[in-house]
């Protein structure tokens, strides 16, 4: 099932995500309803506060960054209850995007090198470290279960220039090929 997702503005987004236990309902119903709306929206990375879930869960499958890096391809992974224990290295820039912001993209500036610990679908326990489009991917989807959003990291500047078309997006006044919750939008009003 192709889940709604929430748009900028969504309360839920600027929540700091709960920890699962292995009792959490129907969770691989859940994971595969991610994949599913990632697919269909055509994302790499899926946080469960995007389908409007304060839990600590994400997708991400980094195939179509083949051409930045060709481990990007066949990169699908479940981070449930992630820890970036640490990250690293000189700061470098990549155009990034959200399925909670449409049409909106800026270059954000993140450390290379991540040390991640986290489970699998499986409950399997990882202690990982990764770079680049897969620590990046990471990083943006991490950010979402504390709260944090890309446009957060713009420049002062970029942010003013940014605000109308973050209100739009919290009012639904936006061409988007997917379905969203839009925080701001009036009910009976077209
Ligand atoms: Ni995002």
């Amino acid at each position: 099932m192709i889940l709604p997702i929430t748009a900028f503005g969504h309360p839920i987004l600027r929540k700091v995500a709960k920890s699962i236990d292995k009792n959490y309902p129907n969770l691989n119903g859940l994971i595969s309803d991610m994949f599913e709306t990632m697919y269909a929206t055509s994302g790499v990375g899926l946080a469960a506060p995007q389908v409007n879930l304060s839990i600590r869960l994400l997708v991400m499958d980094a195939t179509p960054y083949a051409k930045e890096d060709p481990q990007a391809v066949g990169f699908k992974k479940v981070l449930i209850n992630p820890v970036i224990i640490n990250q690293e290295g000189d700061e470098w820039m990549f155009n990034e995007g959200c399925l909670s912001i449409p049409d909106v993209r800026e270059d954000i500036m993140r450390k290379p090198k991540i040390h991640i610990q986290y489970y699998n679908e499986n409950w399997e326990f990882f202690d990982e470290e990764y770079t680049s489009v897969m620590a990046r991917i990471i990083q943006h989807e991490y950010d979402h279960l504390e709260g944090i959003l890309f446009v957060d990291k713009v420049s002062n500047l970029r942010k003013v220039l940014l605000k109308r078309k973050l209100l739009d997006i919290s009012k639904g006044n936006i061409e988007v090929d997917y379905k969203m919750i839009f925080p701001l939008k009036k009910k009976n009003k077209r």
